[in-house]
C-alpha cells in the first residue's frame, strides 16, 4: 500500500485483490481470510477491508457464503484471464490493427497541436482573444443559463435554435448582402462538422471531388475521411481556375471554395471567376460548397457578391462560422441551403453530433441582435491591421533575407515564403519543438505545388510584443542552424 497516494486505502486494496485474480495468482474458488485478520495483518482497520471487500463481491469478483467466509468467484479462470500488458495496448498499434482504409488516411492526417499553457505565437487560425467582449458575454450567457427550460436543458432543435436562425438571416442580409430564408439556414458546430455532414449528404465512398490546391487541410480530411477521391485545382491571383483542369476529366460531385480569401493564399476569388464557377456547377449538376471563411476581416479593397448570391440554380451550399469572428471554442457555425435539402441537412447534422449547445447558440444570438458582433468585428479589424503591419515590419527588419511577406487583404495571416532548399514542414515542426506555433504551407497541398512557405499568423499577438515575438523566432531559427 502506498499510504501518499491519493487513492484511498481500501480502493488500493480493492485494485490489488482484483489484479491478482486477472492473473490467475488467485484462481477461482479460493478461499480468502476474514476481512478481521486480512486488516490485522495489512494494518487497516476491518471497516476498509469491509468496504475493499463490498466492491469486489458487487462487480462479481468474490463471492461469500453465509457462514463459511469469502471466496473467489469461480468463473475466475485458474490461469490468467488477461495480463493487463495485453489489455491496454498502445494506441498506435491498436489503431493499425481495427483501422479501416478510411482510419488510415485519418491516421496519416497530422493534427495541428499546441500546448495551451504556451504563448499562441503565431498560430494562423489564433484569433485576438484580448479584444473579446468578455464582460457583454458574461452577462449574454448569464441571462440564459437561468432558463430551467426544456428549450434551454433538452436536446438542441434540429435545425438550430431559432432566434439565432433569425438573428443570422438578418445578418446575412444587412453586412453580406445574402438574401436567404430563415427556413434555409441550419446551425452547425461550426464549419468542421458543416462540411463533414455535407460530405457525407452529397457524396458516396469512391466519387470525385474537387478542392482547391492548396486549401483548407480540414475540408480535405473531411473528404478524405468520407472515402472521396480529392483532385487538386490550382489557384492563381484570381482565385481556383477552372480553365487549368483537363476537359477530359468527370466534372466531380463538388468543388470547395474559399473565393472571400482563398485559404490559405489570401486572394479574393475574382468575379469573372466566380461566374465560370457558378455556370459550371449549373452545367454539370455538381455542388459548389462556399465556405465564407474570414469575409468579414477584410483591410483593403471590397467585398465581391458572394457565389450564393451569383447561383440562380441552386447548386452553392453557403458555410459560415463564428470561430474567428468571435472565438474557435464557441462551435457554433451555419449554412444557407437549398430549402429542399434542409432536413436531409439537418438528420446528417444529428448524425455527426447534433447543434451546439442551446445556452451558446442563444447567446450567440443576442450577441448579433444587440449589435455587439458588428462592433467587435469593427474593433478586430482596425486591431488585427495594425497586427499585421507589426509583423511584417518585424519580419522585413529581423528577418529580411530568409523570410519574404507581403501584406494580405483580407484575413489573420500572412504567407512567409523561404529560401527554396528549405523544408517547410520540418522547420515548423523545429519551430514547434520551442514553443513557436507556424503551419507549413506543404500542409495544405495534396501535390508539392509550390515552393516552401510558413503560415504566420498576426492577430493574436500585441503589436507592442510583436518585435519581441519575432526575436524569438529568429533565434529559434538560429538554434536550429538556419542561417537568417
Ligand atoms: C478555411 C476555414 N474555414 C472555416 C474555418 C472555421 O472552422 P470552424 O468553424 O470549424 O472552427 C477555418 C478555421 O480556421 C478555416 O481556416
Amino acid at each position: 500500500m502506498d499510504r501518499g497516494s491519493k487513492a484511498p486505502i481500501h480502493r488500493q486494496i480493492y485494485t490489488q485483490i482484483r489484479n491478482m485474480i486477472l492473473t490467475g495468482d488467485l484462481p477461482g474458488g479460493t478461499r480468502l481470510p476474514s476481512t478481521r485478520t486480512l486488516g490485522m495483518e495489512l494494518g487497516v482497520s476491518r471497516i476498509t477491508m469491509v468496504n475493499a471487500f463490498q466492491i469486489l463481491t458487487s462487480e462479481g469478483f468474490l463471492r461469500s457464503r453465509a457462514g463459511d467466509g469469502t471466496y473467489v468467484g469461480n468463473e475466475w479462470l485458474n490461469e490468467a484471464v488477461t495480463a493487463p500488458e495485453v489489455r491496454r495496448p498502445e494506441l498506435s498499434s491498436r489503431a493499425g490493427l481495427s483501422a479501416s482504409t478510411r482510419g488510415s488516411d485519418l491516421q496519416r492526417q497530422t493534427s495541428p497541436s499546441w500546448n495551451p499553457e504556451d504563448p499562441e505565437s503565431f498560430v494562423a487560425s489564433q484569433v485576438g482573444i484580448d479584444l473579446f467582449p468578455t464582460s457583454v458575454w458574461k452577462r449574454l450567457i448569464g441571462r440564459h443559463s437561468e432558463e430551467q427550460s426544456i428549450e434551454m436543458l433538452g436536446y438542441p432543435e434540429a435545425l438550430g435554435h431559432r432566434p439565432l436562425r433569425e438573428a443570422v438571416a438578418d445578418y446575412l442580409r444587412d453586412s453580406r448582402g445574402i438574401d436567404a430564408a430563415v427556413e434555409q439556414i441550419v446551425i452547425t458546430s461550426g464549419a468542421q462538422q458543416a462540411i463533414n455532414a455535407l460530405m457525407l449528404m452529397m457524396t458516396d465512398p469512391g466519387d470525385e471531388v474537387w478542392m482547391e490546391e492548396p486549401g483548407h487541410i480540414a475540408a480535405s480530411a473531411a473528404m478524405l475521411a468520407n472515402g472521396c477521391r480529392v483532385l487538386p485545382v490550382p489557384i492563381d491571383e484570381c482565385g481556383a481556375d477552372l480553365a487549368q483542369m483537363p476537359n477530359e476529366l468527370p466534372a466531380g460531385r463538388l468543388m470547395f471554395l474559399t473565393p472571400s480569401r482563398q485559404h490559405p493564399l489570401g486572394v479574393q476569388m475574382s468575379l469573372a471567376r466566380r461566374m465560370d464557377w457558378v455556370a459550371w456547377a449549373n452545367e454539370q449538376g455538381s455542388w459548389l460548397i462556399e465556405d465564407d471563411c474570414d469575409s468579414e476581416l477584410r483591410y483593403r479593397g471590397s467585398r465581391l457578391p458572394s457565389l450564393y448570391e451569383l447561383d440562380r440554380g441552386q447548386h452553392v451550399v453557403h458555410v459560415g462560422s463564428f470561430s474567428k469572428i468571435m472565438f474557435p471554442s464557441i462551435r457554433v457555425g451555419y449554412v444557407v441551403l437549398p430549402e429542399d435539402l434542409v432536413d436531409s441537412f439537418a438528420t446528417a447534422i444529428s448524425v455527426t453530433g447534433r447543434a451546439p449547445a442551446t445556452l451558446m447558440q442563444a447567446a450567440t444570438a443576442d450577441f448579433i441582435r444587440e449589435g455587439h458582433l458588428n462592433t467587435h468585428v469593427r474593433r478586430s479589424r482596425k486591431t488585427y491591421a495594425q497586427r499585421q503591419e507589426a509583423l511584417l515590419r518585424e519580419l522585413r527588419n529581423q528577418l529580411g533575407s530568409f523570410i519574404r511577406a507581403e501584406a494580405v487583404d483580407a484575413g489573420m495571416h500572412v504567407i512567409g515564403w523561404l529560401p527554396s532548399t528549405v523544408d517547410d514542414q520540418r522547420l515548423a515542426a523545429q519551430l514547434a519543438d520551442k514553443g513557436v506555433y507556424t503551419y507549413a504551407l506543404g500542409d495544405y497541398l495534396l501535390e508539392r505545388s509550390l515552393p516552401p512557405a510558413l503560415l504566420i499568423g498576426f492577430a493574436a499577438t500585441d503589436a507592442g510584443h510583436m518585435p519581441d515575438a519575432v526575436n524569438y523566432m529568429v533565434r529559434a531559427l538560429r538554434h536550429d542552424g538556419y542561417s537568417c
